[in-house]
């Protein structure tokens, strides 16, 4: 492939990331050598701040006690993704179906990326390391979604073909995140983009969605089956609010006849159909069962989900995070890779609010799946002040401005803010990630149990226990 995107201090970067990958691995290289230690990143910028330190980055519980934790387990990582990334290899090497992304373009803590106006160079070195490292993460089928906006969409793409391979690459899909009104200057933006990229194109299937959505999904027999429970009616028009609408089997001759019930009952051989107890008494409905692999159809490119706000509402946590991505959007794009994968592993490693938990839970909760989470997640700052200029004045647009968020950010940013009582309630960013997590599990998932470990990035290890 030909390289076409330069930047000063990229050579840098992929060196760091490829160091990280290789030098974090658990196992003696194969040719005997010692390993490098893993060098220590305190800034995000790998040719400054990259330092070589004693230990390798580790992760621990809340008594700090190193935690090697089951791929399996959910998780929400508490640090900067890098070392993070760097400590879930031990364990996660390969393991990961899913990748979903939604990096910042400006956050002001010393471990998380910090905008300089347009300055894509250190963008890209922020984000090349740390992609790396979720490659390496990735099954062979696995996939990388990487949402942005119009501002750094085209050298991301450029990047990712380069980490990825651009025969890897399996397209773009817009988000249509709003419509109409806005105080745009050119136009008004309504859109995102999703980048995705396989580790190994020719491994991912389809990226499929239900074809018919009211229906659910039930396991019968073993099997995983999309279930309507009313697909005969009484007749016709508006029902009474609390009437049964459903025709039930013992009714069919009487309301439509015996051709319509020779209908049902040869369909009732043939599978298609089977019947359900229904009601107090003693009747049947009618009820179609198709295989959950006929139910699906391929998921179209412009998804259409609005405000992410609307999520956190009903957790009690409405205005706390500026722009969380939308639940449904997250668990379209997890569900579509994970359809006929209910435990697949989903990383998120710029976790925000925790959308990705929720939208994995939420896809679990359709079809009874066990997929578990890993979010990763600064404990930086709720920004307030920015925030509740937001809130004040409307809520669409950030301008910015002042302090650390010196960029208009219109949906993109999303790294934080808060309203005062966000503010009282949760100082840091992870502890409204592990707060949304809770209550987004008492409605979807109660007695759902995810760990909270912190990365410790290498120098003093303490004893294992
Ligand atoms: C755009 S937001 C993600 C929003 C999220 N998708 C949601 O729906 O709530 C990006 C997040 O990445 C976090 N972040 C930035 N740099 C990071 C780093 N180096 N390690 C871990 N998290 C980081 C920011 O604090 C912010 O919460």
């Amino acid at each position: 492939m030909t390289t076409v995107l330069e930047w000063t201090g990229k050579t840098a970067a992929f060196e760091l990331g490829r160091r990280l990958v290789d030098g974090a691995e658990a196992e003696p290289r194969r040719d005997g050598a010692e390993r490098e230690p893993v060098p220590r990143l305190v800034d995000g910028d790998p040719e400054r701040e990259g330092r070589l330190g004693d230990g390798r980055p580790h992760l621990r519980d809340a008594d700090g006690t190193v935690h090697v934790p089951d791929p399996h387990e959910n998780l929400l990582v508490i640090g900067d993704n890098l070392p993070a990334l760097t400590a879930l290899l031990a364990t996660h090497r390969r393991q990961v179906k899913v990748v979903y992304i939604d990096p910042p373009y400006n956050t002001g803590n010393a471990h998380t990326y910090k905008d300089h106006g347009h300055d894509h160079a250190s963008w890209l070195s922020f984000m090349t390391p740390r992609l790396l490292l979720a490659r390496e993460l990735m099954r062979e089928d696995g996939v990388l979604f990487l949402h942005l906006d119009d501002k750094e969409s085209a050298w991301a793409q450029l990047l990712g073909h380069e980490i990825f391979g651009e025969d890897n690459s399996l397209g773009t899909l817009i988000h249509q995140r709003a419509k109409g009104g806005g105080n745009a200057r050119s136009f008004v933006r309504g859109h995102d983009y999703v980048h995705v990229w396989a580790r190994d194109a020719s491994q991912v299937g389809p990226f499929l969605t239900e074809k018919k959505s009211p229906a659910k999904l039930e396991v019968i027999d073993g099997r995983r089956m999309l279930v309507e429970t009313d697909v005969l009616r009484a007749g016709f028009g508006r029902y009474a609010r609390g009437s049964e609408r459903r025709l039930m089997y013992e009714d069919i001759v009487a309301v439509k006849g015996e051709g319509k019930l020779a209908e049902v009952d040869a369909k009732l051989a043939s599978g298609e159909y089977i019947l359900r107890p229904w009601g107090t008494e003693g009747k049947h409905a009618v009820v179609r069962v198709t295989p959950a692999e006929k139910a699906s159809s391929k998921l179209y490119s412009i998804i259409k989900a609005l405000g992410g706000q609307n999520d956190l509402e009903p957790l009690g946590l409405a205005g706390v995070f500026s722009y969380p991505k939308p639940v449904e959007l997250v668990k379209a794009l997890v569900a579509s890779q994970t359809f006929f994968d209910p435990d697949a592993i989903v990383l998120d490693f710029f976790a925000g609010s925790g959308t990705t938990a929720q939208a994995v839970m939420a896809a679990n909760e359709r079809d009874q799946g066990s997929r578990s989470f890993v979010l990763v997640q600064t404990p930086e700052p709720l920004r307030s002040k920015t925030a509740r200029a937001v809130v004040v004045g409307g809520g669409a647009e950030l301008t910015g401005g002042a302090g650390a968020n010196g960029q208009a950010a219109e949906g993109a940013d999303g790294t934080g803010g808060a309203t005062a009582a966000g503010d009282a309630e949760f100082p840091t960013i992870s502890e409204l990630t592990a707060e949304r997590i809770r209550r987004a599990a008492d409605a979807h998932s109660p007695g759902l149990i995810f760990t909270q470990l912190e990365v410790v990035d290498g120098e003093q290890r303490p004893a294992a226990t």
